[in-house]
């Protein structure tokens, strides 16, 4: 198991827990951080022993308050390209994994923070949560791929909303409009997100990692090809012991036992 210097990764009953760990800073992600939670999600790829990720931010005031802006400020023309890309390829690692991720929210996520908690697969938010994409007020724009995930998740009406006037909004709102699956007390953020992960973590793993697949990339085709890639994978499935397994245990009345085979 790799050691991080900003993040820490726990794991328990197949369920990842992956924590920026910046607290001090409300978890800003600098460069180094974004690094790492790439390395992660490799890690976590290549783990027989997890089979879903929360990811969440240390303390109780922030999930991550957004990119680093301390050092975002020295940046130029050709290393903000280079600034965006390396968040872009992180975080889209984390759309395409297979295993589910899930975003505990903590409390900000603002900006890149906002951008993280999108690239995730669910979004559970506390009370205590805001989100925002303040970028516009710094003189730049979401550079995490947020400007196309944000209107994908609540609509470009809204997105813009949030992008061109900045404003937070609060966790209540982020459920009203779909950016949140679920709102909870700040006291059972992690119960929560640990139960919604282990209902998840029942099924066939195969089955949850193409399903991923599908409504991520199905949404960046043609619905042609969407539906191509649909029923290929749906026929892959079908090769799968553990579609045997699934179909038997239900015709046999008891709980599935998945191998991901
Ligand atoms: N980048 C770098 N440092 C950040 C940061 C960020 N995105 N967000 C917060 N911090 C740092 C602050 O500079 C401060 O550090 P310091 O104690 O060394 O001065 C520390 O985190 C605590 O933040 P502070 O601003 O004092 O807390 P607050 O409760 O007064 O305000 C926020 C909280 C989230 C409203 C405020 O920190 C904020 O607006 N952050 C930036 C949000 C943003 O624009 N994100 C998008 C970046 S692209």
């Amino acid at each position: 198991m790799a050691e991080y210097g900003n993040l820490t990764l726990e794991v328990q009953d197949r369920i990842a827990v992956l924590s920026v760990n910046r607290p001090d800073k409300l978890n800003a992600l600098n460069e180094q951080t974004i690094r790492e939670l790439g390395q992660a999600m490799h890690e976590i790829a290549g783990r027989d022993d997890v089979g879903g990720v929360i990811l969440t931010g240390v303390g109780d005031k922030a999930f991550v308050a957004g990119a680093d802006i301390a050092e975002l400020a020295k940046m130029g023309p050709v290393d903000g390209v280079l600034v965006s890309r390396l968040g872009q390829e992180v975080f889209r690692r984390i759309e395409l994994s297979r295993k589910p991720v899930l975003a505990a929210v903590n409390g900000f996520a603002l900006g890149g923070g906002c951008e993280l908690a999108l690239a995730c697969h669910l979004r559970i938010a506390s009370e205590n949560a805001q989100f925002g994409l303040p970028e516009v007020k710094l003189g730049i724009i979401p550079g995490y791929g947020g400007t196309l995930r944000l209107p994908r998740i609540v609509g470009k009406g809204r997105a813009l909303e949030l992008m061109l006037t900045a404003q937070f909004i609060k966790a209540d709102e982020a459920y009203r409009i779909g950016l949140a699956n679920k709102v909870v007390p700040q006291a059972e953020l992690m119960d929560t997100a640990r139960k919604m992960m282990g209902v998840m973590l029942a099924n066939g793993p195969i089955a949850v990692g193409l399903a991923i697949e599908c409504a991520t990339r199905g949404m960046e085709m043609s619905v042609d090809d969407g539906l191509a890639l649909e029923s290929n994978l749906f026929g892959l499935l079908a090769a799968t012991d553990d579609m045997k397994e699934g179909m038997r245990a239900f015709l046999e009345k008891r709980k599935a036992e998945f191998r991901g085979r």
